[in-house]
């Protein structure tokens, strides 16, 4: 795993576009997975100020991570509106190329299993955007999810939905079952990125870059991957036992940027 260190969020940013780019560049038929949550914001603000630039996305083919089981389509918080909004539109992505898991299907096992066969038909995913929940969770993929699964209907702990709360009313509101790819699946992608900010994700991040492979950390199933960038600020690092070591590893170039 390479693990960059700093607290300068555009940087990191920058980081992350750089390996997405190489990876979306490598590719005949580039793929890019997508994630929802607070934490890949800055990585589709950094990709839209290149897009801006001319980097040109419209070839690509995505995949979002997840989906609530349920969702009306129209609710803000329908990862499909979400992706709409925070990545395909900002990004310049087409549309008609952007999939998300259907969490309103009436078969919903069918649906997880065509979705699997939709990533499967465009070559799979060459780069997968990740964050990471405070119980070590990546897509929905909850502690004691196989660290072989495929996509598939999970029910969210309370700690999760207490997490998502704050994009809902209230914890009650938010839908208690979700579908989302596994962590099988997040593992065949070409290389993966993940971001973290925050002290709230410091012993998920410990967990999964230092922790034992194991179910009860989703996340550190990353470390059977062999191409990880990781992103963390220096509150979702302070639990690292081997910090130093990294910072000497992996540099940050201190950007600053100028859009005029
Ligand atoms: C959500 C998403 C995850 C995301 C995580 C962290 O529940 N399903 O893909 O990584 O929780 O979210 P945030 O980045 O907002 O902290």
């Amino acid at each position: 795993m390479k693990v960059y260190i700093s607290n300068n969020i555009d940087a990191l940013a920058a980081v992350a576009a750089d390996e997405i780019e190489a990876s979306l560049r490598r590719s005949a038929a580039p793929v890019l997975g997508l994630a929802t949550g607070s934490s890949p914001l800055p990585v589709y603000r950094e990709l839209a100020r290149r897009v801006k630039l001319g980097l040109d996305l419209t070839e690509v083919t995505a995949f979002a991570l997840d989906e609530y089981v349920g969702i009306p389509v129209e609710h803000p918080q329908c990862y499909a509106q979400v992706i709409r909004r925070e990545a395909q539109i900002p990004l310049g992505l087409d549309a008609a190329r952007v999939f998300v898991p259907n969490g309103r299907a009436t078969d919903l096992s069918e649906a997880c299993v065509e979705y699997e066969k939709a990533i499967a038909s465009v070559g799979g995913i060459d780069v997968q955007i990740l964050g990471i929940g405070s119980d070590g969770h990546i897509g929905f993929n909850e502690p004691s999810s196989s660290l072989a699964s495929r996509t598939r209907v999970v029910a969210l702990t309370a700690e999760t939905r207490r997490d998502n709360a704050r994009f809902f009313g209230s914890a009650d509101e938010v839908p208690t079952t979700c579908v989302t790819q596994g962590i099988g699946t997040i593992r065949e992608s070409g290389s993966i990125v993940l971001i973290a900010q925050g002290r709230t994700k410091s012993a998920a991040v410990a967990a999964m870059v230092e922790g034992p492979v194991s179910a009860v950390c989703p996340a550190s199933a990353l470390q059977l991957h062999p191409k990880v960038t990781i992103l963390l600020d220096e509150q979702a690092a302070v639990e690292l036992r081997f910090a130093d070591y990294y910072r000497a590893s992996y540099t940050v170039a201190e950007l600053v940027q100028d859009d005029s």
